[in-house]
């Protein structure tokens, strides 16, 4: 984003640095991910020619950025209009868009018209969402305001809204025409959502890339400081992984499956904690779980499930520590689990680790070894 238009002081005008582009093969859906400071998002937008654009954001995130890129749409020559919901996981809702989608019909939103998603993975969920179904999918266009969204979310055409009865029960696969990630966008993040995020990037390294995981722990400081030269190949190194991905497999019918790793605990515990725990919280808290349950099962490597645990903790994720699931039994986790989808005939496939950067995925593990290695787990097994 340029400096130009009144909005947050976080992202004052100075000149580009070198952007990275990611390219997601998917062949007449492939798209570009761009990484940088300061990206000029109005003329961005202005190439895909869109009629009228819908920017779609939360409170936080609206009043942050929401005049900055109006100003930029507006100077581009895009004509534009802005839905703003509240803030947080509870507006991840079929009635939040269908709010979206009665706007859009009300100002005459066709098929050449665009839907951009301006926050972290709750709007990007739900304004892909409403892209996906409105007029039987429209284009829509992610600009990622958290580091999750920056490194998972907003990647890879997945959009998705809670029922009361489980997270992400109602969705569709649907692509984006460009993701936009601006990093300097991250200087008003909050500590807590910021190390969230990081929970995503350390699962990187573990499912695909031992080097990469080797890198993550080398610049662990700079990361955890937010030193934004660092977090620019950060973030393309894990859109590249998710890119392959996805390239593989777009709509996870086999490999795109340990894109989940950490997630079926993960899950079962931000639903049980009634969402108290973040999202990157609950899946650090998953992702030492079926470290330890690699260990035991898949022969994966003690030294390395505590270098997971020790480059969590460095990153101040501190998951062991979190009252909130450790109060947990297993049987709260087992039902949380049984209403989410990553399970075939009510039996949960796992992935787990053989190597570090080497999972396998649609694992079967016995109910007992579960329930004992959650009772390990959670009375701090791996303080080590
Ligand atoms: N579609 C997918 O593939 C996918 C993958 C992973 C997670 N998700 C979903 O993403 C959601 C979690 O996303 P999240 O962690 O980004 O949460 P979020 O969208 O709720 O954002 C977290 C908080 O940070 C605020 N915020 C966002 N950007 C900010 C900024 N730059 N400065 C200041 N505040 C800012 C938001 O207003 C919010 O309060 C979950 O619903 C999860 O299911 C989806």
């Amino acid at each position: 984003m340029t400096g130009k238009a009144k909005g947050s002081d976080a992202v004052a005008a100075q000149p580009p640095t070198t952007q990275r582009v990611v390219k997601v093969e998917l062949g007449e859906r492939s798209y570009d991910i761009i990484i940088g400071q300061h990206l000029e998002m109005g003329g961005l937008i202005k190439g895909l020619r869109p009629s009228v654009v819908m920017v779609v954001s939360d409170s936080n995130v609206d009043a942050l950025y929401g005049d900055r890129l109006e100003f930029e749409l507006k100077t581009a020559g895009v004509a534009s209009a802005r839905f703003v919901f509240p803030a947080g996981e509870k507006s991840k809702t079929l009635s939040t868009v269908e709010r979206i989608c009665c706007e859009c019909a009300e100002r005459g939103f066709d098929r050449s018209s665009v839907v951009i998603a301006l926050g972290g993975g709750v709007v990007g969920d739900v304004a892909g969402f409403a892209a996906a179904v409105y007029a039987r999918g429209i284009r829509h266009v992610q600009i990622p305001t958290t580091l999750l969204a920056m490194v998972d979310s907003s990647v890879g055409g997945k959009t998705a809204v809670n029922l009361p009865q489980g997270k992400n029960l109602v969705g569709a696969f649907h692509q984006p025409s460009v993701v936009a990630a601006d990093i300097a966008m991250l200087r008003t993040l909050p500590d807590r959502e910021y190390m969230a995020g990081l929970a995503e990037v350390v699962k990187y390294g573990v499912i695909w890339s031992a080097d990469f995981f080797r890198e993550i722990e080398r610049e662990a400081g700079r990361i955890a400081g937010r030193d934004e030269e660092i977090l620019r190949d950060v973030i393309a190194g894990c859109c590249r992984i998710k890119a392959d991905v996805v390239a593989i497999d777009e709509k996870e019918g086999g490999v795109r499956a340990i894109l989940n790793y950490g997630h079926t605990v993960g899950h079962a515990i931000e639903a049980a904690s009634a969402y108290e725990c973040l999202h990157g919280e609950a899946v650090a808290a998953g992702m030492l779980y079926a470290a330890l349950l690699s260990e035991r099962v898949k022969g994966f490597v003690m030294q390395d499930v505590l270098r997971i645990a020790r480059l969590l903790r460095q990153f101040g994720i501190e998951p062991k520590n979190d009252a909130v699931w450790r109060g947990m039994a297993w049987s709260d986790i087992r039902r949380a689990m049984d209403v989410d989808k990553k399970k075939k005939g009510g039996i949960p496939r796992w992935i787990l680790v053989e190597r570090m950067g080497s999972v396998v995925f649609g694992c079967e593990v016995e109910e007992r070894v579960l329930a004992e290695t959650w009772d390990v787990f959670r009375r701090g097994g791996l303080d080590g």
